[in-house]
């Protein structure tokens, strides 16, 4: 099936052959840019170079659609959740099989085009901004999960957003472990390790993994699994490694099917005792129980407390009906504003904390949604008072950035740290009790407002830093800004970078796989 724009295209074809007659990426700029602006060049100029024109890529594809600028597709599709150091892209190609993705691929390498998978569109670190123009390469046509006869392992394909991995294996009385959000895709979580909800029994989403499919820099498509260096590679700092469309998981069976939560909300003042009080009675000193997630978030309510951000605490806890009262008492006790349980299935926490496809946070609404992230161990609540004092200041009625969020992720640990933390590239095993970050969110109006951001995003975090005792920054590269230093994102060992830089070298030499938090 073909459902391109043909006109679109044939200008395309003409602006990628003369492009490619130079064999320049400057020049392909150039013309790339007036094919979209004058779609009715001669088609002469495409028979000097057709091996590189959109249309001949076309006939190599199984069934694909291909959108430029000026259509309602292209529009919709390259819009992305933040918009703060945003890629530039100049055409959509959606790929409906694995060999599709390699002919693309080749395709822009022949070409010279830079390229970038676009899944759940939720990466936001401003690398990506290095991307000025080039190909999006949509996956959503890779989409779908198949449980293995043994009930052992699924295949999930590279494109297939979260909730229909956690929907498909809930209706077969399975689970894996996936990213909390049911808009962010299977696989952007999983190639930076990947946090959820069931890792405290079976670890990281990308600890799961037995096998895939990738695409390498070169377009070759290849299954790689434990036996091949790139596997430690993949898991961890996989964007930077090549496009996966379809990985082989571990699947368990259901055992729980109760879940319940107390939401729990505290005005500012209460801020130093409601941490020391989490510290206290749930993180125990990285003895967290496994059945147990604690997050808070901050944020304005003024109807709630007109004086600051609200402290919202959700304890969550598995196989039970209500949080049992050992977790709940002591904060009961604070004096909350509000409690409200609740109880239902696994397929409810993403609704209980906000985050279902009908969310604000799911949405692309053009705002800027800058993170600065810091794992730590555990709370340390003179800071966190110094650093609920100026989020407040800052995020003011009168502010721009009055609707930011500060998350503070206490997803349970056992699981993740029973793997060998040398056995992949996800750096952080033994320091991420606490996954920390504002977002502070606005609605873009230009560089000065972006530094602002950042300045804030940064003078908040480095609160949080001094009151580790640890003077080095641990990052989650998937909440990453993008001014971290690569060793905040991949680990201060020396090993570290110096092999990934190796399969950088060996794998992907010119870096083609660069706008994500890059290695090199
Ligand atoms: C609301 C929200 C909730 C979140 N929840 C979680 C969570 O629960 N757990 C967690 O760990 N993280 C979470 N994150 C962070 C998340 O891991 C990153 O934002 C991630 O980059 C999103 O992936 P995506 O597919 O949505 O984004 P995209 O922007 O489409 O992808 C991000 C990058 O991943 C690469 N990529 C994507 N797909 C592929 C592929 N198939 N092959 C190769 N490269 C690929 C590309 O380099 C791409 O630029 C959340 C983020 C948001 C905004
Ligand atoms: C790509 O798109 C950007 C933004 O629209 C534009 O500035 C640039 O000229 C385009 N490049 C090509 C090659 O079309
Ligand atoms: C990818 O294409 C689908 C249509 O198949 C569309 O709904 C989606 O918005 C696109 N995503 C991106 C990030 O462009
Ligand atoms: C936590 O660990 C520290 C250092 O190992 C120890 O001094 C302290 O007593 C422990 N606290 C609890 C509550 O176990
Ligand atoms: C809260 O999160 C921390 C960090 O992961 C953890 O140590 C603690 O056990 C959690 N508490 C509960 C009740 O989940
Ligand atoms: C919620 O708890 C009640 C009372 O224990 C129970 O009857 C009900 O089945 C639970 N709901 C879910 C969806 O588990
Ligand atoms: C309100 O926020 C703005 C922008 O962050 C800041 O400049 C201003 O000083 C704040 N006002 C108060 C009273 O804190
Ligand atoms: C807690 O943070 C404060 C403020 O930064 C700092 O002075 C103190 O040393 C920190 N405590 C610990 C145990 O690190
Ligand atoms: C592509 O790169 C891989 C890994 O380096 C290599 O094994 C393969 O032979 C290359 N393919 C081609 C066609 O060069």
């Amino acid at each position: 099936m073909c459902w391109f724009r043909a006109d679109l295209v044939a200008a395309a074809v003409v602006a990628l052959a003369a492009a490619t007659a130079t064999a320049s990426a400057a020049p392909a700029e150039a013309v790339l840019a007036t094919s979209a602006a004058t779609p009715s060049a001669p088609p002469a100029a495409a028979t000097s170079a057709a091996h590189c024109s959109l249309s001949d890529l076309e006939k190599q594809l199984s069934g694909i659609e291909i959108y430029l600028p000026g259509s309602d597709q292209f529009t919709q599709y390259s819009a992305r959740w933040s918009n703060v150091g945003a890629p530039i892209v100049n055409v959509t190609v959606l790929p409906a099989t694995e060999n599709d993705v390699v002919q693309i691929v080749s395709f822009a390498n022949k070409c010279n085009i830079p390229f970038l998978a676009y899944n759940g569109v939720h990466g936001s670190i401003t690398t990506l901004g290095r991307m000025s123009w080039g190909i999006d390469i949509n996956l959503s046509l890779l989409s779908g999960i198949t449980i293995a006869a043994d009930g052992q392992t699924a295949t999930i394909a590279g494109g297939t957003n979260s909730k229909v991995v956690v929907d498909t294996l809930w209706a077969a009385g399975k689970q894996t472990v996936t990213g909390t959000c049911e808009c962010v895709s299977y696989m952007g979580p999983a190639l930076g390790g990947g946090h959820g909800w069931l890792q405290g029994r079976h670890g990281l989403v990308a600890d799961q993994w037995v096998s895939m499919n990738i695409v390498l820099a070169n377009g070759t498509l290849t299954t790689i699994d434990a036996n091949s260096d790139l596997w430690w590679a993949v898991r961890g700092a996989g964007h930077n490694f090549g496009i996966v469309t379809s990985v082989t998981v571990k699947i368990y069976p259901r055992v729980y099917t109760n879940w319940a939560i107390e939401t729990i909300t505290f005005t500012g003042d209460k801020v130093k005792a409601v941490y020391q009080a989490i510290n206290d009675y749930l993180l125990r000193n990285g003895t967290q129980p496994v059945d147990v997630t604690n997050w808070s978030y901050w944020f304005n309510d003024p109807a709630v407390d007109p004086n600051g951000p609200v402290i919202q605490l959700y304890i969550i806890q598995e196989g039970v009906t209500a949080v049992d009262p050992t977790y709940t008492q002591p904060f009961h006790a604070l004096g909350p504003v509000s409690v409200v349980p609740d109880n239902g299935t696994y397929l409810d926490l993403a609704g209980w904390v906000g985050i279902t496809l009908a969310s604000p946070p799911c949405q692309k609404a053009g705002l800027a949604n800058p993170r600065f992230p810091i794992y730590l161990r555990s709370y340390n609540a003179t800071a966190q008072q110094a650093v609920y004092s100026a989020f407040a200041a800052a995020t003011n009625a009168s502010s721009p950035f009055a609707n930011s969020l500060f998350m503070f992720e206490g997803y349970p640990t056992e699981g993740v740290r029973a793997v060998d933390p040398d056995s992949s590239a996800y750096a952080f095993r033994t320091d991420n009790d606490l996954l920390i970050a504002p977002l502070i969110q606005y609605t873009p109006a230009g560089p000065d407002l972006d530094r602002q951001a950042e300045q804030l995003g940064n003078q908040l975090r480095n609160i949080l830093l001094a009151g580790s005792g640890s003077a080095q920054l641990n990052t989650y590269v998937n909440y990453a800004y993008g001014d971290e230093q690569p060793q905040a994102w991949y680990g201060y060992d020396q090993w570290r970078l110096d092999r990934l830089k190796a399969l950088k070298a060996k794998y992907d030499p010119h870096n083609r796989f660069g706008f994500y938090a890059p290695v090199v």
